[in-house]
């Protein structure tokens, strides 16, 4: 595995590996890998001859309050892990190589973006939006591979993709848990034991409220009432949302069709970290 830190040098090898018709896919991350990571890595690596994965803790998507500098960073781990599952080449850029002196570029994708993460994290996603667009400009990718960990997420940069007709097929790889249910974070790293035993409680919710769908319930505020019940039955939570939406379009409706897909979404802070987690029920 090659790694490669600056804009021209990947822009380089891209081109040539492009010329020889190899495809191309991208896992942009912000390091500090596990294994959801790597299972993003592994379908590139089914699906393409060349995988790229980056790794850059993006300050962009950070608002000031948030945890950029003390996020959890370690290479050399991260080297490792991104060899093991196929990678060709990992980009490490660095802030100056990303965003030069002067940078005054911003994406902002509309619509999707704006509820949840939207309202707690206002500026986050035009942050992932900016960098995503230019991680694609650099690696010139076939497929992008995202997690559906980070739902909303996908969906903003699906539409990103669609409203700038990149030619970039997004590829949404399932979310990885640990053995309790608790999915994959680099930022589970920040929970204490105690807090870690109540973190289960995300993936409960979401289950207690994917059974109380398959009952036949689609009213919105009895399937929200279910999420809140069962995440508020530990103490010291603070949920910032607990809701049911469109899996396509995030709208809210008070009803769900019977075929409409629906995406239940939780974000809640145990102690002091912020936690997020989804479930799609089709
Ligand atoms: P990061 O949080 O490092 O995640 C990188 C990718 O891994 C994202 O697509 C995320 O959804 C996926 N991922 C994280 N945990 C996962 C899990 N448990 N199972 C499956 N996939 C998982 O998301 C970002 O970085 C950044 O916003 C980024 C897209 C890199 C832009 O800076």
């Amino acid at each position: 595995m090659q790694q490669i830190t600056s804009a021209h040098d990947i822009q380089r090898v891209v081109l040539a590996a492009r010329r020889e018709g190899k495809r191309i896919g991208v896992v942009p991350t912000m390091g500090y890998l596990h294994d959801g990571h790597a299972s993003l890595m592994r379908a590139a690596r089914a699906a393409c001859d060349i995988v790229i994965a980056t790794i850059f803790v993006n300050p962009l998507q950070f608002a000031p309050s948030e945890d950029f500098t003390r996020y959890p960073r370690d290479i050399e781990r991260d080297r490792q892990i991104a060899e093991e599952a196929g990678c060709n080449i990992l980009f490490t850029p660095t802030s100056e190589e990303m965003y030069p002196e002067g940078f005054k570029t911003t994406i902002s994708v509309g619509g999707v973006s704006a509820p949840f993460e939207g309202i707690f994290r206002p500026t986050h996603f035009n942050g992932v939006a900016t960098v995503v667009t230019k991680l694609f400009i650099l690696t010139q990718p076939d497929k992008a591979f995202f997690g559906q960990k980070d739902y909303q997420q996908c969906l903003v940069v699906k539409k990103l993709v669609r409203d700038l007709a990149m030619p970039v097929e997004v590829v949404m790889c399932p979310t990885q848990r640990e053995s309790d249910g608790l999915a994959m974070s680099s930022r589970n790293m920040y929970l204490s034991a105690e807090e870690r035993s109540r973190a289960t409680i995300l993936y409960a919710a979401l289950q207690a409220a994917q059974q109380f769908i398959m009952q036949g319930n689609r009213t919105r505020l009895s399937i929200e009432a279910v999420l809140r019940d069962v995440l508020l039955s530990v103490h010291d939570i603070t949920i910032d949302y607990a809701a049911a939406a469109d899996s396509e379009d995030l709208s809210q409706p008070d009803e769900f069709a019977p075929q409409q897909g629906i995406v239940l979404l939780v974000a809640a802070r145990i102690g002091s970290t912020r936690l997020i987690d989804n479930l799609l029920v089709r």
